[in-house]
């Protein structure tokens, strides 16, 4: 990798790191509301982590993005992009040996991965089981939609604490500084008693699911969908072969299953059971 540097992610860089990893997703931030989502998104793991986020830089130009975030006995991968010009020579593995070694001492690593062949390859040779993982895409069929489970109530910052618990248990810490985010960006959380919780922005699919059994599971992501008023294309992403709770679901809400990218786990964050890691936090 002649000329190119990995460095921390200053704050001056965030721009460049949000417009770097937005074309390495081939995501349009053409809408300004769409590129500040998701300069929020990479602002974020910055803010809580500053020591865990890093730039590939040549010659001045941020090529590469790599960030990390440590919960409790907790890893999580939360971005790896290299832009597609400089995409294959090397930057990838090096900005993610970074972010790993930001882990250490940690028992546990998450990371949500997208299909590319090359991150797969990267998280399994650095000690991660690769779990491959559907999507549920497509229009809702709202005439499947059961009553409204009454035990499922919207929540806000102040059921967090309580909240923290059962991320604990199931995924190994909790979610608390992520749920005041997603909270933040107009995200609406719900909770099912001591059981689970869920939480979804509507139009733009369920972001993350934990429970501490099936049956809640199921009532939250069904509460979840109907939030999905008008979506053209909800979407429940990283559904594990373990989450077959989630497949019934989402089948009968008429959605269809595609594979898509694989949850790569390291350690022994919990039984990740009924678990729908967020895709940016896990
Ligand atoms: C995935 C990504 C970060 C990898 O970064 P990169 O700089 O392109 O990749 P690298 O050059 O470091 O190569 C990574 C590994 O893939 C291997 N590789 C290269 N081409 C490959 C191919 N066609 N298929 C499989 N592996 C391949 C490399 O040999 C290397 O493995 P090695 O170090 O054991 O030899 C980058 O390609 C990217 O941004 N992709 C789009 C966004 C994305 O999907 N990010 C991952 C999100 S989880």
């Amino acid at each position: 990798m002649p000329g190119v540097q990995i460095r921390r992610l200053e704050a001056a860089d965030l721009d460049a790191a949000a417009r770097t990893s937005a074309s390495a997703f081939a995501l349009d931030v053409s809408e300004p509301s769409t590129a500040d989502r998701w300069r929020a998104r990479v602002a974020h793991p910055v803010s809580t982590d500053p020591d865990g986020a890093f730039v590939a830089d040549r010659d001045g130009r941020v090529i590469g993005v790599a960030q990390a975030i440590r919960r409790e006995r907790l890893w999580c991968l939360s971005l790896l992009a290299v832009a597609p010009d400089a995409q294959t020579s090397g930057a990838g593995r090096a900005l993610l040996d970074r972010a790993l070694a930001y882990g250490a001492g940690a028992d546990a690593g998450l990371i949500p991965s997208s299909s590319d062949p090359r991150a797969l390859r990267l998280y399994a040779f650095a000690g991660f089981s690769v779990l491959p993982t559907f999507e549920a895409v497509g229009a809702i069929d709202r005439s499947a939609l059961p009553r409204a489970d009454p035990k499922v109530r919207e929540a806000g910052l102040a059921d967090l604490e309580a909240l923290a618990a059962i991320a604990r248990d199931i995924r190994g810490a909790p979610h608390t500084l992520e749920l005041e985010f997603a909270l933040r960006s107009g995200a609406r959380l719900m909770r099912l008693g001591d059981r689970g919780y869920a939480v979804a922005t509507p139009g733009r699919g369920v972001w993350l699911l934990v429970a501490y059994d099936e049956a809640a599971a199921a009532a939250l992501l069904w509460s979840a969908l109907a939030l999905d008023d008008d979506a053209e294309r909800p979407s429940v992403r990283w559904i594990t072969a373990e989450q077959q709770w989630a497949v019934e679901v989402v089948l009968r809400a008429g959605l269809r299953l595609v594979p898509s990218g694989a949850l790569c786990v390291r350690g022994l964050p919990g039984p990740l059971r009924p678990f729908l890691p967020s895709g940016p936090f896990a």
